[in-house]
Protein backbone atom coordinates (compact mmCIF):
# COMPACT_ATOMS: atom_id res chain seq x y z
CA UNK A 1 0.00 0.00 0.00
CA UNK A 2 1.20 3.25 -1.31
CA UNK A 3 1.19 6.36 1.40
CA UNK A 4 0.65 9.23 -0.77
CA UNK A 5 -1.49 11.35 1.30
CA UNK A 6 0.36 11.13 4.98
CA UNK A 7 0.22 14.25 6.54
CA UNK A 8 -2.82 15.70 4.29
CA UNK A 9 -6.37 16.79 5.49
CA UNK A 10 -8.83 15.40 3.57
CA UNK A 11 -12.30 15.98 2.88
CA UNK A 12 -15.11 14.23 1.18
CA UNK A 13 -18.62 15.18 0.67
CA UNK A 14 -20.71 13.09 0.31
CA UNK A 15 -18.40 10.62 2.33
CA UNK A 16 -21.20 8.73 3.88
CA UNK A 17 -22.15 6.25 1.40
CA UNK A 18 -21.30 4.86 -1.84
CA UNK A 19 -18.35 6.39 -3.99
CA UNK A 20 -17.69 8.81 -1.40
CA UNK A 21 -16.91 6.16 1.50
CA UNK A 22 -14.74 4.16 -0.61
CA UNK A 23 -13.10 7.15 -1.60
CA UNK A 24 -12.71 8.57 1.27
CA UNK A 25 -11.00 4.85 3.00
CA UNK A 26 -9.01 4.64 0.24
CA UNK A 27 -7.74 8.01 1.13
CA UNK A 28 -7.10 6.96 4.84
CA UNK A 29 -5.64 3.73 3.46
CA UNK A 30 -2.85 5.98 2.05
CA UNK A 31 -2.57 7.93 5.55
CA UNK A 32 -5.03 10.47 4.97
CA UNK A 33 -6.88 12.16 7.96
CA UNK A 34 -9.94 11.92 6.17
CA UNK A 35 -13.32 14.02 7.40
CA UNK A 36 -16.63 13.06 5.63
CA UNK A 37 -19.34 15.37 5.18
CA UNK A 38 -23.45 14.68 4.51
CA UNK A 39 -26.90 15.50 6.38
CA UNK A 40 -27.30 12.02 7.72
CA UNK A 41 -24.96 12.22 10.91
CA UNK A 42 -25.86 8.20 11.63
CA UNK A 43 -24.88 7.22 7.83
CA UNK A 44 -22.04 9.77 8.76
CA UNK A 45 -21.03 8.10 12.32
CA UNK A 46 -21.18 4.43 10.58
CA UNK A 47 -18.79 5.83 7.71
CA UNK A 48 -16.12 7.07 10.64
CA UNK A 49 -16.72 3.57 12.05
CA UNK A 50 -15.85 2.04 8.48
CA UNK A 51 -12.85 4.43 7.33
CA UNK A 52 -11.09 3.72 10.93
CA UNK A 53 -8.01 5.78 11.57
CA UNK A 54 -8.49 9.18 12.77
CA UNK A 55 -11.47 9.91 10.52
CA UNK A 56 -14.29 11.93 11.71
CA UNK A 57 -17.46 13.38 10.33
CA UNK A 58 -18.72 17.05 9.80
CA UNK A 59 -22.60 17.13 8.90
CA UNK A 60 -23.24 19.88 6.10
CA UNK A 61 -26.05 20.81 3.52
CA UNK A 62 -23.85 21.82 0.69
CA UNK A 63 -26.98 23.71 -0.69
CA UNK A 64 -26.31 26.17 1.88
CA UNK A 65 -23.38 28.28 1.99
CA UNK A 66 -22.91 29.45 5.72
CA UNK A 67 -23.32 25.51 6.37
CA UNK A 68 -20.51 24.86 3.76
CA UNK A 69 -18.27 27.58 5.35
CA UNK A 70 -18.34 26.21 8.37
CA UNK A 71 -17.87 22.61 7.18
CA UNK A 72 -14.17 23.88 6.09
CA UNK A 73 -13.91 25.88 9.52
CA UNK A 74 -14.58 22.89 11.64
CA UNK A 75 -12.25 21.08 9.49
CA UNK A 76 -9.64 23.76 9.30
CA UNK A 77 -10.15 24.22 13.34
CA UNK A 78 -10.31 20.14 14.01
CA UNK A 79 -6.96 19.71 12.32
CA UNK A 80 -5.02 22.78 10.74
CA UNK A 81 -5.60 22.87 7.85
CA UNK A 82 -7.06 21.66 4.31
CA UNK A 83 -5.11 19.96 1.20
CA UNK A 84 -7.62 17.75 -0.52
CA UNK A 85 -11.00 17.87 -1.21
CA UNK A 86 -13.37 15.89 -3.37
CA UNK A 87 -16.88 17.41 -3.87
CA UNK A 88 -18.44 14.07 -4.66
CA UNK A 89 -21.93 14.73 -2.63
CA UNK A 90 -24.99 14.75 -5.73
CA UNK A 91 -28.52 13.26 -6.20
CA UNK A 92 -29.88 11.95 -9.06
CA UNK A 93 -33.48 13.36 -9.06
CA UNK A 94 -36.40 11.15 -10.08
CA UNK A 95 -35.76 10.40 -13.85
CA UNK A 96 -38.30 11.80 -16.30
CA UNK A 97 -39.14 12.94 -19.82
CA UNK A 98 -37.60 16.41 -20.07
CA UNK A 99 -41.26 18.13 -20.23
CA UNK A 100 -42.50 15.91 -17.38
CA UNK A 101 -39.90 16.87 -15.19
CA UNK A 102 -41.29 18.19 -11.84
CA UNK A 103 -40.15 21.89 -11.60
CA UNK A 104 -38.95 21.65 -7.39
CA UNK A 105 -37.18 18.33 -8.40
CA UNK A 106 -34.96 19.89 -11.70
CA UNK A 107 -34.16 22.72 -8.70
CA UNK A 108 -33.17 20.26 -6.04
CA UNK A 109 -30.81 18.29 -8.66
CA UNK A 110 -29.30 22.13 -9.79
CA UNK A 111 -29.10 23.22 -6.55
CA UNK A 112 -27.32 19.76 -5.25
CA UNK A 113 -24.77 18.71 -8.33
CA UNK A 114 -24.16 21.78 -9.40
CA UNK A 115 -24.84 24.90 -7.04
CA UNK A 116 -23.85 22.89 -3.66
CA UNK A 117 -20.69 21.84 -5.49
CA UNK A 118 -19.78 25.58 -6.63
CA UNK A 119 -20.11 26.35 -2.78
CA UNK A 120 -17.83 23.68 -1.73
CA UNK A 121 -15.52 25.05 -4.36
CA UNK A 122 -15.81 28.68 -3.17
CA UNK A 123 -15.35 27.94 0.57
CA UNK A 124 -12.57 25.28 0.04
CA UNK A 125 -10.27 27.76 -2.32
CA UNK A 126 -10.95 30.68 0.48
CA UNK A 127 -8.94 28.64 2.04
CA UNK A 128 -6.41 26.71 0.45
CA UNK A 129 -4.96 29.79 -1.59
CA UNK A 130 -4.11 31.46 1.51
CA UNK A 131 -2.41 28.78 3.02
CA UNK A 132 -0.18 26.75 0.78
CA UNK A 133 -2.93 25.74 -2.03
CA UNK A 134 -4.33 22.28 -2.68
CA UNK A 135 -5.70 19.55 -4.67
CA UNK A 136 -9.85 19.51 -5.63
CA UNK A 137 -11.48 16.72 -7.44
CA UNK A 138 -15.32 17.20 -8.23
CA UNK A 139 -17.69 14.21 -9.24
CA UNK A 140 -19.61 15.04 -12.25
CA UNK A 141 -20.37 11.62 -14.32
CA UNK A 142 -20.46 10.25 -17.97
CA UNK A 143 -24.04 11.63 -18.25
CA UNK A 144 -23.79 14.88 -19.50
CA UNK A 145 -20.74 16.32 -20.67
CA UNK A 146 -20.06 12.77 -22.26
CA UNK A 147 -23.22 10.78 -23.25
CA UNK A 148 -26.80 11.43 -22.32
CA UNK A 149 -29.52 9.09 -21.77
CA UNK A 150 -33.27 9.58 -22.15
CA UNK A 151 -34.99 10.64 -19.11
CA UNK A 152 -32.00 12.36 -17.21
CA UNK A 153 -32.06 15.97 -18.11
CA UNK A 154 -32.12 17.50 -14.43
CA UNK A 155 -29.34 15.34 -14.01
CA UNK A 156 -27.47 15.40 -16.93
CA UNK A 157 -27.69 19.62 -17.31
CA UNK A 158 -25.92 19.42 -13.84
CA UNK A 159 -23.02 17.38 -14.33
CA UNK A 160 -22.41 18.74 -17.58
CA UNK A 161 -22.48 22.28 -15.68
CA UNK A 162 -19.98 20.70 -13.31
CA UNK A 163 -17.43 19.39 -15.99
CA UNK A 164 -17.83 23.24 -17.59
CA UNK A 165 -17.55 24.18 -13.78
CA UNK A 166 -14.54 22.74 -13.04
CA UNK A 167 -11.88 23.29 -16.05
CA UNK A 168 -13.10 26.86 -15.67
CA UNK A 169 -12.22 26.98 -12.09
CA UNK A 170 -9.21 25.15 -13.00
CA UNK A 171 -8.03 27.79 -15.07
CA UNK A 172 -9.03 30.53 -12.78
CA UNK A 173 -7.37 29.13 -9.71
CA UNK A 174 -4.16 26.76 -10.80
CA UNK A 175 -1.64 30.26 -10.01
CA UNK A 176 -3.27 30.34 -6.51
CA UNK A 177 -1.69 27.23 -6.05
CA UNK A 178 -4.76 25.31 -6.16
CA UNK A 179 -4.92 22.20 -8.60
CA UNK A 180 -8.74 21.36 -9.75
CA UNK A 181 -9.71 18.10 -12.20
CA UNK A 182 -12.74 16.42 -12.52
CA UNK A 183 -13.72 12.88 -12.49
CA UNK A 184 -16.89 11.42 -14.48
CA UNK A 185 -17.67 8.01 -13.54
CA UNK A 186 -20.22 5.82 -15.54
CA UNK A 187 -22.71 3.55 -13.82
CA UNK A 188 -20.93 2.58 -10.75
CA UNK A 189 -22.15 -0.80 -7.86
CA UNK A 190 -24.17 2.08 -5.64
CA UNK A 191 -27.71 2.15 -5.28
CA UNK A 192 -27.69 5.55 -7.37
CA UNK A 193 -27.30 3.14 -10.74
CA UNK A 194 -30.08 0.22 -10.08
CA UNK A 195 -32.87 1.88 -11.90
CA UNK A 196 -36.47 2.07 -9.97
CA UNK A 197 -37.48 -1.79 -8.85
CA UNK A 198 -33.63 -3.36 -10.48
CA UNK A 199 -31.73 -5.71 -8.53
CA UNK A 200 -27.77 -6.06 -8.98
CA UNK A 201 -28.80 -8.85 -11.38
CA UNK A 202 -30.61 -6.92 -13.79
CA UNK A 203 -28.26 -4.01 -13.53
CA UNK A 204 -25.22 -6.57 -14.25
CA UNK A 205 -27.32 -7.79 -17.84
CA UNK A 206 -27.97 -4.71 -18.29
CA UNK A 207 -24.06 -3.62 -17.93
CA UNK A 208 -23.82 -6.91 -19.87
CA UNK A 209 -25.33 -5.55 -22.88
CA UNK A 210 -24.76 -1.65 -22.75
CA UNK A 211 -21.06 -0.82 -21.39
CA UNK A 212 -18.11 -2.25 -24.04
CA UNK A 213 -16.48 -3.50 -20.55
CA UNK A 214 -18.94 -5.32 -19.69
CA UNK A 215 -20.08 -4.71 -16.28
CA UNK A 216 -20.70 -2.15 -13.34
CA UNK A 217 -17.59 -0.13 -12.19
CA UNK A 218 -16.76 -0.70 -8.71
CA UNK A 219 -16.06 1.82 -5.99
CA UNK A 220 -12.61 1.04 -5.89
CA UNK A 221 -11.87 1.89 -9.88
CA UNK A 222 -13.50 5.53 -9.04
CA UNK A 223 -11.32 6.18 -5.92
CA UNK A 224 -8.30 4.96 -7.56
CA UNK A 225 -8.94 7.54 -10.02
CA UNK A 226 -9.72 10.42 -7.99
CA UNK A 227 -6.89 9.32 -5.78
CA UNK A 228 -4.67 9.53 -8.38
CA UNK A 229 -5.89 13.02 -9.46
CA UNK A 230 -5.44 14.47 -5.85
CA UNK A 231 -2.26 13.04 -5.54
CA UNK A 232 1.42 15.03 -6.54
CA UNK A 233 1.86 12.11 -9.40
CA UNK A 234 -1.17 14.42 -11.26
CA UNK A 235 1.03 17.62 -10.40
CA UNK A 236 0.52 18.59 -14.33
CA UNK A 237 -2.72 17.31 -14.41
CA UNK A 238 -5.37 20.43 -14.64
CA UNK A 239 -8.65 20.97 -15.55
CA UNK A 240 -8.86 17.20 -16.83
CA UNK A 241 -11.94 15.32 -16.43
CA UNK A 242 -11.19 12.00 -16.32
CA UNK A 243 -13.95 9.54 -17.81
CA UNK A 244 -14.07 6.00 -15.68
CA UNK A 245 -16.71 4.04 -17.35
CA UNK A 246 -15.89 0.88 -18.95
CA UNK A 247 -16.08 2.63 -22.29
CA UNK A 248 -19.73 3.41 -22.02
CA UNK A 249 -18.61 7.51 -23.70
CA UNK A 250 -15.92 6.22 -25.87
N1 LIG B 1 -23.35 5.54 -8.71
C1 LIG B 1 -23.16 5.90 -9.96
O1 LIG B 1 -23.40 5.12 -10.89
C2 LIG B 1 -22.60 7.27 -10.27
C3 LIG B 1 -22.11 7.51 -11.58
C4 LIG B 1 -21.59 8.77 -11.89
C5 LIG B 1 -21.56 9.76 -10.93
N2 LIG B 1 -22.07 9.50 -9.67
C6 LIG B 1 -22.00 10.58 -8.69
O2 LIG B 1 -21.26 10.15 -7.58
C7 LIG B 1 -21.68 10.87 -6.42
C8 LIG B 1 -21.93 9.90 -5.29
O3 LIG B 1 -22.98 9.03 -5.66
P1 LIG B 1 -23.18 7.55 -5.06
O4 LIG B 1 -23.54 6.68 -6.19
O5 LIG B 1 -22.06 7.21 -4.17
O6 LIG B 1 -24.56 7.77 -4.27
P2 LIG B 1 -24.90 7.93 -2.72
O7 LIG B 1 -24.44 6.70 -1.97
O8 LIG B 1 -26.35 8.28 -2.69
O9 LIG B 1 -24.03 9.15 -2.24
C9 LIG B 1 -24.47 10.47 -2.27
C10 LIG B 1 -23.86 11.19 -1.10
O10 LIG B 1 -24.16 12.59 -1.21
C11 LIG B 1 -24.65 13.05 0.04
N3 LIG B 1 -25.53 14.19 -0.21
C12 LIG B 1 -26.62 14.24 -1.02
N4 LIG B 1 -27.17 15.48 -0.96
C13 LIG B 1 -26.42 16.21 -0.09
C14 LIG B 1 -26.48 17.54 0.40
N5 LIG B 1 -27.44 18.40 0.02
N6 LIG B 1 -25.54 17.95 1.27
C15 LIG B 1 -24.57 17.10 1.69
N7 LIG B 1 -24.44 15.83 1.27
C16 LIG B 1 -25.37 15.39 0.39
C17 LIG B 1 -25.36 11.83 0.65
O11 LIG B 1 -25.42 11.90 2.08
P3 LIG B 1 -26.75 12.44 2.88
O12 LIG B 1 -27.94 11.93 2.13
O13 LIG B 1 -26.61 11.89 4.25
O14 LIG B 1 -26.62 13.92 2.85
C18 LIG B 1 -24.41 10.72 0.25
O15 LIG B 1 -23.32 10.62 1.15
C19 LIG B 1 -22.91 11.69 -6.84
O16 LIG B 1 -22.52 13.03 -7.11
C20 LIG B 1 -23.34 11.00 -8.13
O17 LIG B 1 -24.04 11.88 -8.99
C21 LIG B 1 -22.56 8.28 -9.32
Amino acid sequence: MGARFTGKVVLVTGGSSGIGRATARAFAAEGATVVVAGRNEQRLAEAVRDIGGDASAVTVDVTDSADVARMVATVVDRHGGLHVAFNNAGILGTPAPAADLAEDDFDAVVRTNLTGLWLCLKHEIAHMRDHGGGAIVTMSSNIGAHRRLPNMAAYAASKAAVSALTRTAALDHIRDGVRINAVSPGATDTEMSLRPGETAADRAARMRESVPLGRVGATAEVAAAVLWLASDEAAYTVGHDLVVDGGAAA
